[in-house]
């Protein structure tokens, strides 16, 4: 494990297990990449990396605005979340060719999950516990 690798805090844990868990896998996806770039592991290996996080990314995308019913900017954010990790993917693997992944682009990489947990996913965390608990109290 690298110095750059990110590590799981307090206020990246939502309080619901689910989502937790998934936000851990993306990070623990995300940190093979970070070793990766500070390895020089080939390009090739890089891009499976990136594909595995793109593929894990939609599908916890996809469970996420399933939990909500109206979520439009929450979708959009998300794919916006995958263009910038296409984008992101296609640069690190070019400069991977070359020799090496830029501090940039691992500057990039480590604050893409990070920022939407925080940010977008801790906004409607709140929403989603609420109605479960009124859905729980309704059929009681
Ligand atoms: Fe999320
Ligand atoms: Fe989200």
């Amino acid at each position: 494990m690298t110095t750059r690798s990110l590590t799981w805090t307090d206020d990246l844990t939502l309080g619901i297990d689910d989502i937790d868990r998934e936000h851990r896998g993306l990070m623990e996806v995300v940190n093979e990449i970070l070793v990766a770039c500070d390895s020089g592991l080939d390009s090739a290996m890089l891009g499976a990396l990136f594909a595995q996080l793109r593929k894990s990314s939609l599908a916890h995308f996809a469970r996420e605005e399933r939990m909500l019913a109206d979520t439009l900017q929450h979708r959009q954010e998300h794919a916006e979340l995958i263009e910038q990790l296409d984008r992101i993917g296609a640069q690190a693997v070019r400069e991977a060719e070359g020799g090496e992944v830029a501090d940039a682009t691992v500057i990039f990489l480590r604050h893409w999950l990070t920022s939407h947990i925080v940010g977008p996913d801790r906004g409607y965390s709140g929403y989603v516990k609420g109605r479960e608990k009124r859905i729980r109290g309704g059929a009681e």
